[in-house]
């Protein structure tokens, strides 16, 4: 019933629940006795974790003690490194605190790190051209992330960009949509306009990071570090990539369907982070039927009827859909340590002019079933809040509008979720997700990433594959077709000074 209700198959969903009903009705006993057994069960497995939790912290502290001993830079203290995280100190920095309003990680007992290592212990660290060890591996164990919440920098807002309906850049707001409120009860129909004035973007084209890479070279001198050293024009970041590529990540614990495979790539101190596509996504792709089809348009035509091109427009609910057109917002902020550079699409903002500045005023839309019954509500909380709350607390957007549509796709109902609520709204589901696990397991990626991507070469790329209930493994790759970085990139960046752009 959970995998129904995650995909939106309502029919499914109300199927299994009347078969349920009918069973706990006609074989009341059998149903009572099942239910025992089931929580038996459960409760053994929850002290079999318990058992592996402890394994797996006294495994990290003898690779802790056994670092401290030698006093070399080995894996063992970069796992310490894995444990460092952040702490709940820094008010000024806890963002974090106030929009995610998640305690839950605090009371756990601290676990000292998540890296798996399947050879001996005090290896160095590899050097320059020097492939890693390619048996580290990361645990997406859920439990092995509950633990204070990462410092997460309020995330600032460097520029935006936006791609015109032939997915041309531009280094300015030009695609930029303002929110205009519809009745609670709208009644807006998403089939309308799928057959005859819709242009779709053509997903065979992979467009990598090309288009933030065209931002940061507009923009370098607004990321360059100050000083005089010969660096100075590297950029001041850690990691550039997608705010998608991030979300995947912070939902990575939670996800039992869909891998994925992150490229990655060192250059000039900066990480680069680019999607893969999986063998498995390109067969869901090309196997999608004619209604998931339509179903997909549905989310862009509820943005269309609740958007506006100009601060006083209406939405043009007539007009063509084109989903090449986006405004995409570029922020930067940190994460534990890790200095963070990403984009990602937004689909409009607050049109008061007093709103606060970007991203505050930004606005998320998105489109769910409509909600009849406590399992669907259930199922709703565990699922498709998780994918909203990590969409729009990355980049720092403070809320997303709904709106809930019966299986006609027409709209019902509309409701506002404030990101900051989220978190209360899950607390009453038993083993929900947690923010502070997403937030700790990013966090432990990315100091994974730094510890293996040790090679600063602009044709290597480390490959991260990660499959549900599997860790992230990786493997190294030079001058093969998994290179992302385009070589004007590369040589613009090379070979000039940042241009000096307001
Ligand atoms: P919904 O999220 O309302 O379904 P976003 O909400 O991220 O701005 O994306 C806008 C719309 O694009 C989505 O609206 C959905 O229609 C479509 N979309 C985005 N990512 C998708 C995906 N992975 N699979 C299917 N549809 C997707
Ligand atoms: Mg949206």
């Amino acid at each position: 019933m959970d995998v129904a209700a995650s995909r939106d198959r309502m029919d499914c969903v109300r199927f299994l629940d009347a078969a349920s009903s009918q069973q706990t009705n006609q074989n009341p006993k059998k149903v009572a006795n099942l239910k025992k057994e089931a929580i038996k069960e459960a409760e053994k497995g929850i002290q079999l974790c318990e058992k592996v939790k402890k394994k797996h912290q006294s495994k990290m502290d003898k690779m802790q003690h056994r670092a401290d001993n030698t006093g070399s830079v080995s894996e063992a203290s970069m796992a310490s490194a894995f444990s460092k995280g952040g702490t709940m100190s820094g008010i000024n920095e806890q963002f974090s605190k106030l929009i995610a309003a998640d305690k839950s990680g605090s009371l756990t007992a601290r676990v000292k790190g998540t890296l798996q290592k399947n050879r001996p212990q005090n290896q160095s660290v590899p050097s320059r051209g020097q492939n890693p060890d390619s048996s580290l591996s990361l645990s997406t164990r859920r439990e092995l992330y509950e633990r204070d919440f990462p410092v997460y920098k309020q995330p600032v807002e460097v520029g935006c960009f936006s791609l015109d309906s032939e997915r041309r850049f531009f280094n300015d707001g030009r695609q930029m949509r303002y929110y205009v409120e519809p009745d609670r009860s709208p009644n807006f129909d998403l089939r309308d306009g799928y057959k005859d004035r819709f242009i779709k973007r053509d997903d065979s084209v992979k467009e990598k990071l090309d288009h933030m890479l065209r931002w940061i070279l507009a923009n370098r001198s607004k990321l360059s570090a100050r000083g005089t050293t010969a660096s100075s024009c590297d950029l001041d970041i850690d990691f550039v990539t997608w705010r998608g590529h991030l979300t995947k990540l912070l939902t990575a614990p939670y996800e039992t369907r869909e891998g994925w495979q992150l490229a990655v790539t060192r250059f000039r101190g900066t990480l680069y982070i680019s999607e893969v596509e999986t063998e498995a996504a390109r067969r869901d792709q090309e196997n999608r039927t004619e209604r998931h089809e339509e179903m997909m348009y549905w989310g862009y035509k509820f943005e269309q009827y609740t958007c506006a091109d100009t601060v006083h427009g209406q939405p043009d609910p007539g007009g063509v859909l084109n989903t090449n057109e986006a405004f995409c917002t570029v922020v930067q902020t940190r994460l534990a340590d890790h200095r963070l550079l990403f984009s990602g699409e937004v689909d409009c903002r607050d049109k008061d002019p007093n709103a606060p500045a970007a991203p505050a005023c930004y606005i998320e839309l998105k489109t769910s079933a409509e909600i009849c019954t406590p399992k669907q509500r259930s199922n709703f909380h565990r699922f498709k809040l998780l994918k909203w709350w990590a969409q729009s607390f990355l980049p720092g957007v403070p809320r997303v509008v709904a709106g809930f549509r019966d299986e006609e796709g027409v709209v019902v109902a509309m409701e506002t979720f404030p990101i900051s609520k989220i978190s209360h709204l899950i607390k009453n589901e038993h083993n929900c997700w947690k923010p502070t696990v997403c937030m700790n397991f990013c966090s432990d990626f990315l100091s994974f990433v730094k510890h293996i991507a040790t090679e600063d070469n602009p044709s290597v790329v480390y490959l991260l594959s990660w499959e549900p209930r599997r860790d992230v493994t990786f493997s190294v790759h030079r001058d093969s077709p998994y290179c992302f970085l385009p070589h004007w990139f590369v040589e613009e960046m090379t070979s000039s000074q940042p241009s000096h752009q307001s």
